[in-house]
């Protein structure tokens, strides 16, 4: 799909926005939550007093640029699948549509289940972690903008602030010295940190994702996100400004800093990254 294509069929309650392509957001929350150690999955721990699932369909529904969020939870976890029926409930008229599938062992096959239950007629598609709780509307926007200015794939990204090397596992005789040495440092002024949401024309998307069906298991483990199995269809990926209190909170540190930002004199979707 071209991205005047995109731009056809805009949403009618669109209001400034009249090119607005039709989107909804995939929202990944199928997680383990293993590197936060608190012993039930991610999306339902404590934040602020609220599970992180809340925090994030919260931010995405005030957006307001969704026609659809479909939610991938932990198969059989009845607690999300209640706390999403009540916020259906709590969605005015006019809000989007709200649909929960069963996510799967990966993220990518999350995000695959959720494709597959999106309405007919969407365009563009926005895939975010639950994990981003506190993602600021502005970067929703700036993601939605691109793509209704011609992107066919946009992620948002910070610039990198430490000095990044790769490194390869050092030879048997040096093992005693160091378990690892470097073999290169990336320019750091071309380095970006990547989050969510990420978005993209569904066509383009959906393709993606067909030709990444058929990765054996070290192919299938190396993809950390959407934006990857683009690139290799060779299709341009734009990067627009992120935010960093879109920190994804993996380790008990990023819930700290998680609170801190709530319990801020700003607010958590104030503080600009
Ligand atoms: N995710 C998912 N399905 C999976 C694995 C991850 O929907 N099988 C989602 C998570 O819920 C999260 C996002 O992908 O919102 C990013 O994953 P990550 O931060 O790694 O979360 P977890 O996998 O839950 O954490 P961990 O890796 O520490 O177990
Ligand atoms: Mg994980």
């Amino acid at each position: 799909m071209t991205a005047t294509e995109i731009s056809a069929g805009a949403a009618p309650d669109a209001g400034d926005h009249a090119t607005r392509p039709v989107v909804a957001v995939v929202l990944v929350a199928a997680g383990s939550g293993q590197r936060l150690g608190y012993g039930m999955p991610k999306a339902r721990v404590p934040l602020g007093g609220e599970p992180i699932l809340m925090h994030a369909l919260r931010g995405i529904v005030a957006s307001g640029v969704a026609q659809q969020v479909c939610v991938a939870l932990p198969p059989d976890d009845g607690a999300l699948r209640r706390m999403c029926d009540d916020f259906t409930s709590e969605l005015a008229d006019g809000g989007p549509l709200l649909t929960i599938v069963d996510g799967g062992a990966t993220r990518t096959e999350s995000v695959r289940s959720a494709l597959a239950a999106l309405e007919e007629g969407t365009q563009a598609v926005l895939v975010h972690d639950a994990a981003r709780a506190l993602t600021p509307e502005s970067v929703f926007h700036r993601v939605v903008d691109s793509l209704a200015a011609g992107a066919l794939a946009v992620i948002p990204v910070i610039p990198v602030v430490d000095t990044v090397k790769t490194v390869e596992a050092t030879s048997d005789e040096d093992a005693r010295i160091a378990p690892e040495v470097v073999v290169g440092t990336a320019p750091r002024e071309k380095l970006r940190a990547v989050q969510t949401p990420q978005g993209f024309d569904l066509e383009t998307l959906m393709k993606a994702h067909r030709e990444a069906a058929g990765f054996d298991e070290a192919q299938a483990a190396a993809i950390t996100d959407d934006a990857m199995l683009v690139e290799r269809l060779g299709v341009p990926v734009h990067a627009v400004r992120g935010a960093s209190q879109s920190l994804k909170i993996t380790t008990p540190l990023d819930l700290i800093i998680a609170e801190g930002l709530l319990e801020g004199p700003l607010g958590a979707r104030w503080v600009e990254g």
